[in-house]
């Protein structure tokens, strides 16, 4: 089963069309047609630089530069055209410029390949998602600062293996995930910087004869340079890996958040609402409200880290320079892009609109004698006992109060003294919850004024990255 033409670009040396499959595994346009901004943003640049190096003639460059604007005002309004036959998105602008402007398009791919093409757009898709992303990240980190700004002061019990620990202020934790949100926007950024080198003008993979400007190619795009050497240029996708490890830390950060609340809207926790809109129902059971965008988002983090490892394995053991491979480059980063932008917009809404039930979270951080250890710390600061052996007695007034089943504070002085005389006016000791917060002044503590300080911290490091 054979096509009946031969590919109009490289058919020249076949005397026969491709098979019917080998066209469909070959073609990429189904998928790499969402690269055409930036396609045509790449080859008005190499049209350009064609015309200012004399490669081409001034009124040729021009016609290209010109009706490249053209095809893109027609497919801003009508769409990309899907032709099987045109293989991938390069050939399809360059096939369609054709039908526009004429053989003058013939002219457009002087001095370039598909390879160095490929890169170049590719780069620039990448560079674009990475800015949609980081300005997500800076939007939906002043949602939680402002969150953890209203309730700074709010108790909540903090965990260690999801046991109440200590308590905390529920500032303090929203404020670990801003923190997250910092470095994930940091790592983009990274990756941008990284990724921010011209690739267009190593053509197939040596370089090329014409005396072309890479300088100039670099410049009209935005980059910060040329890459420095052909062969790394067309067979390197290290900005794609790094955004999807990038994409993949950040799901990773994205997809805890979501499991908090997917704790926290259960009923034996009942420390969030969920508001209708960001509640599903079940077609069965009438009472339930279900946060089905939490899981999802942390169902598509494992899907996001299986793109990243899917790229990393194509692209193991690779010979250079470029290989066919290298098409099944773009799936993942488009599928991924799609997952964290939708995972991000889901988050922040969530976290914009959720209701924090604050009286059950004092309840809870109160319960499971969740100030021992301040009972341990004031034992060494006010009574001069080592660590050690305030860690023992604590434990002892624990057991204690276990038997008598009441709280920490509940303790009477005389049972207190019982256990150790130095323990008798413990009653002083900053064992309620509010008290124990308060306490927690270090830097990075959970204390409401530290909260604060993080708040204002964290607002001046975003307005830095602006
Ligand atoms: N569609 C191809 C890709 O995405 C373009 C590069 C093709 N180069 C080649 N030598 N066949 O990788």
């Amino acid at each position: 089963m054979t096509g009946s033409t031969t590919n109009r670009a490289w058919g020249g040396r076949f005397t026969e069309g491709p098979d019917a499959v080998m066209a469909r595994i070959n073609a990429s346009i189904p998928f790499d047609k969402r690269l055409w901004r930036h396609d045509i943003a790449g080859s008005i640049a190499h049209a350009r630089m064609l015309g200012e190096t004399g490669i081409l003639a001034a009124e040729d460059a021009q016609a290209l530069v010109e009706g490249l604007s053209a095809l893109a005002a027609k497919w801003e309004a009508e769409g990309v055209p899907e032709d099987p036959a045109l293989e991938d998105i390069h050939m399809t602008v360059e096939a369609k410029l054709a039908e526009m402007i004429g053989p003058v398009a013939g002219r457009l791919h002087t001095a370039r390949s598909r390879n160095d093409q490929v890169a170049t757009s590719f780069r620039l898709w990448v560079r674009d998602a990475i800015d949609g992303h980081a300005q997500a990240l800076v939007a939906f980190a002043h949602i939680l600062i402002d969150r953890a700004e209203a309730e700074a002061q709010t108790i909540m019990p903090g965990f260690t293996h999801l046991q109440v620990a200590q308590p905390v202020t529920l500032g303090h934790h929203l404020m670990a995930y801003v923190e997250m949100l910092l470095r994930d926007i940091d790592r983009f950024r990274a990756a941008r910087a990284r990724l921010n080198f011209c690739p267009l003008g190593s053509a197939a993979l040596a370089g090329t004869g014409f005396p072309i400007d890479r300088a100039l190619t670099a410049q009209l795009l935005g980059f910060d340079a040329p890459t420095a050497n052909s062969l790394d240029s067309v067979s390197d996708r290290d900005f794609a890996l790094d955004y999807l490890m990038a994409a993949t830390q950040c799901a990773l950060h994205l997809s805890r958040l979501a499991e908090e609340l997917v704790l926290w809207a259960s009923q034996p926790f009942g420390f969030v609402t969920l508001p209708d809109a960001w509640s599903t129902g079940s077609s069965i059971m009438p009472q339930k409200r279900n946060p089905d965008a939490a899981e999802l988002v942390r169902g598509h983090s494992g899907r996001i880290l299986g793109l990243m490892t899917g790229l990393a394995v194509t692209m193991k053991g690779l010979p250079l320079a470029y290989s066919k491979d290298m098409q099944d480059d773009k799936e993942p980063l488009f599928e991924a892009s799609d997952l964290l932008e939708v995972s991000l917009a889901a988050m922040a809404g969530m976290m914009a609109d959720v209701t924090f039930m604050r009286e059950r979270m004092r309840e809870v951080a109160a319960s499971g004698f969740s100030t021992a250890t301040d009972l341990a710390d004031w034992l060494v600061q006010a009574k001069g006992v080592p660590f050690r052996e305030a860690h023992h007695l604590a434990g002892r007034a624990v057991r204690a109060a276990e038997a008598a089943g009441v709280g920490l504070a509940g303790l009477s002085a005389d049972a207190l003294a019982a256990i150790d005389p130095r323990l008798a006016d413990a009653g002083s000791a900053p064992l309620s919850v509010e008290a124990s917060v308060a306490s927690r002044l270090s830097q990075g503590g959970t204390a409401p004024a530290a909260v604060r300080e993080a708040v204002a911290a964290a607002r001046r490091r975003l307005e830095a990255l602006a």
